[in-house]
Parts: structure tokens; sequence; C-alpha cells
């Protein structure tokens, strides 16, 4: 069997005062005004000529005999921010990607400070060159990037050599999270991914404890015991811990990771459903990759992740409808429709997260179909119990770009839409608000801890390559969460 151990390109990044010879391809930044950089050996007459008057977004390859010379549009010179470096960064990598070395001086602008700008710069560039390989016999699909310098003027050096270690690093963990989520779901299941974690633990300095079947029964989490019961895969559930000298708050992540998700007898109807489903662990995945930067990073704040693994599957054994689940806070679930896994999953880890009495609880889950026709494929859906905590979740999302929009809870008007009559809750609501029903559902388990939910089952993934976005799953969350717990503490 070809080996598909989660796989990530590494690059070596730095920074230097000037081009360094091994470069084959050197981005410019170029503005709609200003001095048009002379190495690009063209004069803005020309540029404009051949159609590039400098906007954000725009790119010109200008051959040379060493290489490629490119001019990167950033638009007007009021208007740059770490978006539109980071968005400059994927467009110079999208047409320098023959090319292993690159440098630019994207991140010498005026008007960002380097740290900020070198960040930006570099996480752009190395998300935007991930291409997953995964099985295939031919690897020359896979990225050619080897080397990236940021040249920068003398005095913004030694900023620049932060952020640019910290945009590799925050990229590296976004590409493993792809890599995890982009697995076949036969090379990638709870047990494997719980081994993973095991392996990322020791060396990123967190303390891990896997739980089996036999542990979440003696736990009393019946959620994902209940999701597991069609599956030949045993299930898992990961606690990592990170634990920083006198730390400033704490914050707990629960992923949804459903490793493969059938829908069990509630069976998905179509291939194109069950073709995606190997990314249901998307959740998971992002809380692992975060979780294995915070040490490097230096985050202040203690974090606490549980990242809920099974699959859902049809079989003898699977759990039917009609069904009751008693969840590890003792609530009962009256089951309506297997396909609705994810929050019976999160249920325990939420609960168990309450129990460590943490500052907030962020989940992350690809958790309803209905948050796509809400929000479409680039938005993720927001809510919570917490205006405060929801909106330090907005403010990381526009840091990193990672858009979302805040739904409405709304748990008086709609937890009736949950009643049973048998149990203390269904696992669904009627056909309508499916992504604000679900977080309803999920509220029941997070006591008075303030509360966050994003869903990521529309951004979990794009058809095809767009900016900082390679074909196949984004990572989405990762660069949120991260930005999240490094800014946390207990009293914002
Ligand atoms: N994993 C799916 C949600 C999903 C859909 C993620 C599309 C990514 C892309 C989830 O487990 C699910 O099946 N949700 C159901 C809930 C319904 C039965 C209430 C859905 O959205 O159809
Ligand atoms: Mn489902
Ligand atoms: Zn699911």
């Amino acid at each position: 069997m070809i080996d598909a151990s989660a796989h990530v390109q590494s690059v070596a990044v730095a920074t230097a005062r000037s081009v360094p010879k091994a470069a084959t391809a050197v981005g410019y930044a170029v503005g709609t005004k200003g001095a048009v950089p002379r190495q690009l050996g063209v004069n803005r007459a020309a540029l404009t000529a051949n159609g590039f008057d400098g906007k954000a977004g725009q790119t010109l390859v200008i051959p040379s005999n060493d290489g490629v010379a490119v001019a990167i549009g950033v638009g007007d010179a009021e208007g740059i921010d770490a978006k539109v470096l980071r968005d400059a960064g994927a467009a110079f990598v999208r047409c320098a990607s023959k090319h292993a070395h690159l440098a630019t001086n994207l991140a010498d602008v005026d008007g960002v400070d380097a740290a900020t700008a070198s960040r930006a710069v570099a996480e752009g560039i190395l998300l935007a060159s991930y291409r997953y390989v995964g099985l295939k016999n031919d690897e020359s699909s896979g990225s050619k990037l080897e080397s990236l310098t940021l040249v920068t003027s003398a005095k913004r050096a030694k900023d620049a050599d932060k952020g640019a270690a910290a945009g590799a690093t925050i990229a590296g963990a976004a590409a493993l999270a792809r890599e995890l989520a982009n697995m076949p779901p036969t090379y990638l299941n709870a047990r494997d991914i719980a081994d993973r974690a095991v392996e990322i633990a020791s060396g990123a300095g967190l303390d891990v404890e896997v739980f089996n079947a036999d542990d979440l029964a003696q736990l009393g989490c019946g959620g994902i015991l209940g999701v597991n019961r069609g599956s030949t895969e045993p299930p898992r559930m990961v606690k990592l811990t990170y634990t920083p000298k006198n730390p400033a708050g704490h914050l707990a992540l629960v992923g949804k990771g459903v490793m493969y998700d059938s829908g069990g007898i509630s069976l998905k109807p179509s291939d194109a459903f069950h073709q995606v489903m190997k990314m249901d662990m998307s959740g998971a995945a992002a809380v692992l990759a975060t979780m294995s930067v915070l040490k490097a990073l230096g985050c202040r704040s203690k974090v606490t992740a549980f990242l809920m693994c099974t699959d859902n599957m049809p079989s003898g054994s699977a759990l039917k409808l009609g069904d009751v689940l008693t969840m590890r806070n003792g609530k009962t679930v009256e089951i309506h429709n297997t396909d609705a896994e994810g929050r019976l999953i999160l249920a325990d880890g939420l609960s168990l997260a309450v129990e460590e009495e943490p500052d907030g609880i962020v989940d992350i889950a690809t958790l309803t179909g209905a948050v796509l026709g809400a929000l479409g494929t680039d938005i993720a859906g927001l809510l919570g119990t917490d205006q405060g905590l929801v909106d330090r979740v907005k403010a990381s999302s526009e840091t990193v770009d990672e858009p979302t929009w805040q739904l409405p809870l709304e748990s008086k008007r709609y937890r009736k839409l949950l009643d049973s009559v048998v149990a203390d809750m269904r696992n669904i609501g009627g056909p309508y608000a499916g992504t604000i029903t679900a977080t309803i559902f999920l509220s029941e388990f997070t006591g008075d801890v303030p509360y966050a939910h994003l869903d990521i089952a529309g951004p979990m993934k794009v058809d095809g390559d767009q900016g900082i976005y390679s074909k196949g799953a984004t990572g989405f969350g990762t660069r949120l969460l991260i930005d999240l717990a490094c800014n946390f503490s207990a009293s914002n």
C-alpha cells in the first residue's frame, strides 16, 4: 500500500535584505499609483499596455533569462492590509507554481507593520502552494516550492523574521488540517487520527489522552457510542491539553470528527453527498492542527481540546429511529434522523468540556447542509450563547479572513421544535432553520459556560483552486482558532 500518512511539504522561509541568487521567480508589489520597481525591467506604460494596472488581485509575469519577474497588484496604498497581502502572496505563487525558489518584496510595503505584513505574505504563499498528492504514484502534481525569501529593509528585518516564522507555522497547521481532511476515509479512521494526535502531541508540548469504546462507556458518552454502533471501526475520543505557565485564561475546543458520514440508517440520498463525507472530520482536523502550534506561537492561555471521532454507518447494529440515547450530561435524546449525528457526538464532547470549567467553549463542525442554504460555500455559520465570546470569534474570523456570519440562536422561539414525547429532546427540528435548531440542541450541553459554535459545512472544501485555497479541503477554521486561542484571556 502506498503510504498516505499526512505529509506536509516543508518550505524554507527566510527574510533577507536582497533577492538571493537562487530565486528564479521574484514578485514585486505594484500599486495603482506610485513608482514601478525597476527590477521588473518595464515601466508603468508597458504594464498598462499589457492589461496590468496594479489593482489588488492582478499579476503579470515577465520572463527573463534567469526565470521570471512578477508584477503583483496591491491596489491603492491606503487600502493595503493583511488580507490584501495574503491574497497577493497567493496570486504570486499561483503564477510561479513551476518554480522552487521564490522571493518577493511584498512584505516591505509601507502602511502595514513588518510583522503583520510578513506573516500575511508567508501565509498567502504557503497556503496557496499546498497540493494534495495523496495516493498518486506520480508526485509531479505536488507543490514545487522549496524556499521562500521575504526581502525587506534592514529596519523591518527583526519583526519580519518573527512574522515570517509565525506565518509559516500557521500555514503549516492549515496544511495539516487539509491533509487530514483530504485523506481517503479508509486511510484515516478514528484510530488513525487518534494515533496522529498522539504523535503530534509529543512534539508540540501537549498532554494527550485517548479514549476507546470501553472508556467512553465508562464516561457515559452515549452520543458518540450511539453513532458508532453501525460501524465496524471503533470510536476514539482524543483529549489534548496545552498548559502554559500562569495561563491568561482557559479555552475549550470541541471538534466534530465524523471520519465518514454515510447518514447511517437515514442513508444519504446520492453519491455526490457521499463523495465529500470523508471530510466530515474537518472540525476535528482544525482543532488538532490548532493545538499542534500553540506552543510554537507562545499562546498564553490554557486550551483543552476534545476530538470526537467515529464513522456514521448503516448496519444490523446501527442506531435506529426512535432509539433514545443518554448523553454524558444525563440528558436523553430521541433519534429522528441518524444523519443528524454530529450533534450527538458533540453533545458528549461539550458536556465533558463544561466539566473542565473553562472560560469559554468553541466547537467547530461540518454540521448542517442548511448553513449552505443560508450562507453559501464561502462563509461559516457562527452562533452562540454568549455575545462576548461570539464577538471574539468574529474578530478572529476577520483578522485571518476566514469569513463567518452570525445567525440568531433564538432558543425561546425554536427550542420547542426539539420537543420529544419520550425523551428530553429529539435530534432534529423541523424543515426550516436547521443550523439554528442544531445549535440550540448543542447549547443543551454547554451549561453556564460561554459558548460559540462554528458550522463549517460550506467552506470545508473548494471545488477548484481559489486564492489561498487549493482544490479539496480548505482547513477552514484552523487559522481562526489559532488567532482566537492566542488572543484569548479570561476577562475579555
Ligand atoms: N455532515 C452533514 C452536514 C454536511 C452537509 C456537511 C453538506 C458538509 C456538506 C451532517 O451530519 C448532516 O448530515 N446533516 C443533516 C442534518 C439533518 C438530517 C437535520 C443535513 O444537513 O442534511
Ligand atoms: Mn450526517
Ligand atoms: Zn455529518
